[in-house]
């Protein structure tokens, strides 16, 4: 890629970028959130178009206008939200849109489709259904698909964020084997260790320029966060826990169903203190998301109860639930904005009644709030903007200033940084220890150790539904709640 530039508005997203990528290569293209890293990619994948610079493809001119002509000239990309078909099969999905003039014989499909999976080292099981895999067996769908589609660049827009760390370690296998065979492999992500151990060069893109393209053998973790933020220093240092006050949350015997009916939560019993942070360590999938919903007012308890200071919270719904003081920060945060509305209303939106004037929604407060919550989580962008066009780090500041800037007693966190770069991971955990400085009680759910380690007070581990241990984090380790986490009891 010479010379792209790309603009939104007045906004340059890509500045003159240069982009080179080698057969057989697998390079990192790095960068903090909104530095034009997915625009870039979207660009080469013909989702959006340059508005200056072209594209080289094996020394030829590319005229790349949409992603049917990218994959003719065998680019294919994985973005996060997967673009698959639900209610249909592996084989399906693999085969859509890429059999035109021939009828399908699905036999005939399964068994390519198997053997693709086998030559390329991908497992999947081609018969089935997309609706009941996990995220990261959709992701090798995906990934299948494009190399179905004889995708010699594949474009993997962070990969790894979705994934658990076994599932990541398989995707690495799967990529060195495939870029044995000659495929060369474009890989964003925020996590410098992943970049540093499975990539063969480098380009550090910072506002929408290039900021170098380096070596990995040549380079350290210090010299690209230097070259992607410029600065070096990284991680908050926790102050030890003083002010652990009384029991604010208080969980006893919850239990729950799954939307099948089934047993999900099975007896939580869990307190967690004001100015205390309680970090839910376990394996995705053992009951985490459900018992966010429950503390959310979004899924009802089955049986026991749930406390805010002494009032009884249970089966309240949500309204009332965050009016008792329950702030909740959620893991999907596409989910928590209306993508379609402006940064302000969003951020209007959970306590719309305070904006409204005889009857009437004051614009004028409602975008002087905005501005005001801008300026003090310093986010890249201004009231007006739809929230669909922020970056994942910058969405993410948004929802967090929503939440915090009524300082709620209890606080849900789930993946709070999940995404994020280097310097936007570092500032939301800063501003969850400083809630917890102002004595908030918060209940951390998260799938990253080094995260759990990194800001709780406590870790209660949870496996199949139940808490499993609860232990202080000054003698927990790696190997303790792993061995918990997967159900080994002492
Ligand atoms: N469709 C769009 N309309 C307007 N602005 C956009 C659009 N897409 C991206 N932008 C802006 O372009 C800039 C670059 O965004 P981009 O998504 O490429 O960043 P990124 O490096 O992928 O960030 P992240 O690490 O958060 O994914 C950001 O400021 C973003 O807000
Ligand atoms: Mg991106």
């Amino acid at each position: 890629m010479r010379k792209i530039t790309k603009r939104f508005g007045a906004l340059v997203a890509n500045d003159q970028v240069d982009f080179t990528l080698r057969r057989g290569q697998i390079h990192g293209l790095l960068g903090e959130n909104g530095a034009g890293k997915t625009t870039l990619m979207r660009i080469l994948y013909g989702l959006y178009h340059a508005d200056e610079g072209h594209i080289l493809v094996k020394g030829r001119a590319a005229d790349i206008r949409s992603p049917k002509d990218a994959i003719r000239l065998g680019i294919g990309m994985v973005t996060q939200h997967f673009a698959l078909v639900l209610p249909l099969t592996v084989t399906e999905n693999v085969v859509l849109g890429y059999t035109d003039g021939f009828r399908l014989s699905l036999d005939n499909a399964h068994q390519q489709v198997y053997e693709a999976s086998k030559r390329f080292g991908i497992e999947v099981d081609p018969k089935a259904l997309v609706k009941n895999l996990s995220v990261g067996q959709r992701q090798r769908v995906e990934i299948l698909k494009a190399l179905y589609r004889q995708a010699e660049v594949l474009i993997l827009d962070e990969p790894t964020a979705v994934l658990v760390p076994q599932e990541a370690d398989q995707l690495f296998q799967s990529l060195a084997r495939l870029q044995d065979d000659g495929l060369s492999v474009i890989f964003i992500s925020h996590k410098l260790n992943e970049v540093m151990s499975i990539t063969d060069q480098v380009t550090v893109l910072r506002g929408g320029k290039v900021m170098g393209a380096v070596e990995t053998r040549q380079t350290t973790q210090p010299d690209l966060a230097r070259m992607m933020v410029g600065r070096e220093t990284f991680g908050v240092t926790k102050a030890n826990n003083t002010g652990r006050g009384r029991v604010v949350l208080q969980l006893l015997d919850v239990a729950a169903a799954d939307d099948k009916g089934l047993s999900v939560l099975k007896g939580i019993t869990l307190d967690v203190h004001a100015g205390e942070i309680v970090g839910l360590a376990g394996v995705s999938g053992n009951g985490q998301a459900e018992l966010a919903q429950v503390l959310d007012g979004t899924r009802r308890c089955t049986a026991g109860s749930i406390k805010v200071t002494e009032q009884d919270v249970t089966n309240v719904g949500p309204a009332q639930i965050m009016a008792a003081g329950v702030g909740r920060i959620p893991e999907d945060r596409h989910e928590s904005v209306v993508t379609e509305m402006s940064v302000a209303q969003n951020m209007a939106l959970e306590h719309l009644d305070e904006f409204v004037q005889n009857g009437v929604l004051n614009h004028r407060d409602i975008r002087l709030h905005a501005e005001k919550l801008i300026a003090e989580y310093q986010i890249k962008a201004s009231p007006k903007d739809k929230i669909r066009a922020l970056s994942g780090g910058n969405m993410q500041k948004v929802i967090l200033a929503r939440v915090l800037e009524r300082d709620p007693k209890v606080i849900i966190v789930a993946q709070p940084t999940r995404g994020l770069d280097v310097g936007a991971t570092e500032y939301v955990r800063r501003k969850l220890l400083e809630q917890r400085t102002k004595g908030a009680a918060i209940l951390l759910i998260s799938e990253d150790l080094d995260e759990i380690m990194a800001l709780s007070d406590r870790i209660a581990v949870i496996y199949e539904g139940e808490i499993v241990g609860v232990l202080p984090t000054v003698t927990a380790n790696a190997e303790k709640l792993g061995l918990l986490m997967s159900g080994v009891k002492d």
